[in-house]
């Protein structure tokens, strides 16, 4: 299950890679630090394809696709062997599919509006994308104080320097990124400093959610 799994390391890492063998090797990095749950982002050409690799060959990993834009890349990604979907902002066909489909979904959302028509939709947990340029913390905390029950996952500018403010927020069940999956570590085949950065996040995370 996503929420347990996210209970025990409230972090999703975002993978962005051309290459097969490059994701794998990611996603086993990530995982030997203690995050299971993963965001494979569509925003290359091999993207689908490194999907089902982690799905297939990172036994323990969960495996989402990240920056879906519409219900056919979602249903591409399902296919793939995609168990949630994630997206940058609140578009009604990916949700429905998804839910059609038993599959999680969560959308991006920034203002009240779009938070309400998340929870109309059924949503209870949604993205807060981009969050720190988004009002970060205090904007995620006025939005929880109306939404008593939404649940938020921050994306976008959360490091490891805010990733214990945002985790603060009762509201949050995980913090998304990219700082864990740093492209120069990764270009250089440094797969221990991903595990590091993985391993720093559960530490954190550990501190704050005991
Ligand atoms: C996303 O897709 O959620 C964002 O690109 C994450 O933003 P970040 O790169 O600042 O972590």
């Amino acid at each position: 299950m996503i929420a347990d799994r996210l209970k025990a390391a409230p972090v999703v890492p975002l993978v962005q890679a051309d290459d097969v063998e490059v994701a794998v090797k990611t996603a086993l990095a990530l995982q030997a630090g203690g995050l299971h749950v993963i965001e494979v982002v569509l925003r290359t050409e091999a993207a689908l394809d490194c999907l089902e690799a982690i799905a297939q060959r990172v036994p323990d990993a969960i495996v989402g696709a990240g920056t879906v834009l519409s219900a056919e890349q979602a249903a591409e990604a399902r296919g793939r062997g995609a168990q949630f979907i994630v997206s940058p902002g609140l578009d009604e066909g990916v949700v429905e599919f998804c839910q059609s489909n038993g599959l999680e979904v969560f959308p991006g959302t920034v203002t009240a509006s779009e938070v309400q028509r998340a929870w109309n939709l059924g949503l209870r947990t949604v993205k807060f994308f981009p969050a720190e340029l988004s009002g970060g913390v205090p904007m995620l905390k006025a939005l929880s104080s109306v939404f008593g029950q939404m649940n938020f996952m921050p994306t976008g500018g959360v490091s490891s320097g805010n990733l214990k403010d945002y985790l603060a927020v009762p509201s949050v069940v995980a913090c998304g990124g990219s700082w864990l999956t740093p492209q120069h570590e990764i270009d250089a085949g440094d797969y221990e400093a991903v595990t590091a950065l993985a391993y720093d996040a559960v530490r954190h995370a550990g501190e704050v959610r005991g």
